[in-house]
């Protein structure tokens, strides 16, 4: 095989191979061998050792040589992975990759090029580090219909959260997520919340058997959250987490990423740090989650090498899986649609009426206050922080009273707009 990358999965990969080669030799009875490595700069210190003769920096080395059967991308990124990828199948070789812009973005087309080269496409690492969910969604859940699917699915974002809760700061939190290898290599396609819509775009397609694609996908990050509104959560019974959320109701599929308020006894409020977890309800199996470590080399090699050991048992075979990526056709609906409870925190002028201002806005799109707590004024600016729990609103309703209500001449500030999960 040949491996576009050598960074943190990269390397995990070449590692994980060194050290257990041998063993994954007898299960399977084949051996991997890694024929070429490709890198953007080949004088960069690297986790493993690997030999100079195995590094290259020309794509075609790997690509067009036929005594390699297996690529494995490893780069990140939509370009030139998605290239590299098609022209890697073009010439009938199956493809291993954790990249998931590029299954979100291009899966369809890929895996119907993989199907007419009668080659696999596999891409267990794109979602959930080492947790096994797309097998899991393929084959172990196929008899089920899913109806709903809620998630934490990116390791970065959980884990600066989980430190934000433990009273550490953001940039800390979000520096160390780095320097362990669980951001990408721009963190802010983690922190505003892309990595989780490629992710559930991957994930809602599979289970809903539609093709749901990223611009679908309503999107909302983690960068408008404060150290008090962790505090504010915890002392109403809620932790906060990005939840990805995708149902399917009477008007079609609804999906979405959000920071959304949890209540501490629901099953995904115990999943911290990088932790990931995929909460499923099928016709059949009713409640099933799946946890484990979201991000990571050690993690995320172990499900690169999954999907190596499934190609080679194929090849003794002589078969492929052709995965059939949206046999259904259901809508796809604007999250707009969605209903939810909201937490909403505001500045304030702290002076009579501003309470029923406020309330009058709500009450115009039919959203009702289910609570409603007033911190002390800050004597030197005269401004009071409120915060507002809601009732269950359609999320436009949402949206079109919080415009109204950034324009009253009392209100100084819409700081936190968060979902609230029942
Ligand atoms: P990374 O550490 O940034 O490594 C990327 C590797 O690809 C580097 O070796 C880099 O070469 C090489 N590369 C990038 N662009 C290239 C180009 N145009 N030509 C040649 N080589 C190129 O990234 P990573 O964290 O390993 O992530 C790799 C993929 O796995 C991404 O799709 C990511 O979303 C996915 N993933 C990551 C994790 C995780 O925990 N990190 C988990 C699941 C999935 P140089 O080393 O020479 O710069
Ligand atoms: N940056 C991603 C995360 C890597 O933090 O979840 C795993 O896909």
């Amino acid at each position: 095989m040949g491996l576009l990358g050598a960074g943190v999965v990269g390397s995990g990969t070449l590692d994980l191979l060194a050290r257990r080669g041998e063993q994954i030799a007898r299960s399977i009875g084949a051996r991997l061998q890694v024929r070429r490595v490709l890198v953007r700069d080949l004088a960069r210190p690297r986790a493993v050792t690997i030999p100079a003769d195995q590094l290259t920096t020309d794509p075609s080395t790997i690509l067009d040589d036929p005594s390699i059967d297996v690529v494995v991308e490893l780069m990140g990124g939509e370009n030139p992975a998605v290239e590299y990828i098609a022209r890697a199948l073009a010439n009938q070789k199956h493809v291993v990759t954790a990249n998931k812009e590029v299954i979100a973005k291009h899966g369809p087309e890929l895996l119907d090029l993989a199907n007419r080269n009668d080659v696999n496409l596999f891409f267990e690492a794109s979602v959930g580090g080492g947790i096994p969910v797309i097998s899991v969604l393929r084959h172990d859940l196929i008899a089920n219909e899913i109806t709903s699917l809620r998630a934490i699915i990116n390791g970065t974002t959980n884990f600066i959260l989980t430190a934000m809760e433990q009273g550490r700061s953001y940039d800390e939190a979000l520096a160390e997520a780095q320097r362990l290898g669980y951001a990408e290599s721009d963190p802010s396609n983690d922190v505003r919340g892309t990595d989780a819509v490629y992710k559930l775009a991957i994930l809602s397609t599979l289970a809903f058997r539609t093709n749901v694609r990223p611009s679908q996908i309503g999107c909302v990050g983690i960068d408008q959250l404060r150290q008090k509104d962790f505090k504010h959560a915890a002392g109403m019974g809620y932790v906060i987490k990005l939840l990805a959320s995708a149902d399917v109701g009477a008007k079609g599929i609804v999906a979405s990423v959000r920071p959304t308020l949890i209540p501490t006894s629901h099953h995904l409020a115990s999943v911290k740090g990088v932790f990931n977890a995929v909460l499923l309800d099928g016709d059949q199996i009713d409640k099933f989650m799946l946890y484990g470590q979201g991000a990571g080399a050690r993690p995320t090699a172990s499900a690169v090498v999954a999907d190596l050991c499934a190609i080679a048992h194929n090849l003794q075979r002589g078969v492929i899986d052709r995965i059939e990526i949206a046999p259904q056709d259901r809508p796809i609906v604007d999250p707009g649609d969605m209903l939810s409870r909201y937490y909403l925190r505001l500045q304030v002028a702290d002076r009579p009426g501003v309470l029923a201002q406020i309330a009058q806005v709500l009450a115009t799109k039919a959203i009702s206050i289910s609570s409603v707590m007033q911190h002390e004024t800050d004597e030197t600016t005269g401004v009071a922080e409120i915060v507002i729990m809601t009732h269950a609103a359609v999320e436009r309703d949402s949206a079109a009273a919080l415009a109204e209500i950034r324009h009253l001449d009392s209100v100084r500030e819409i700081s936190a707009v968060l979902r609230v999960e029942r």
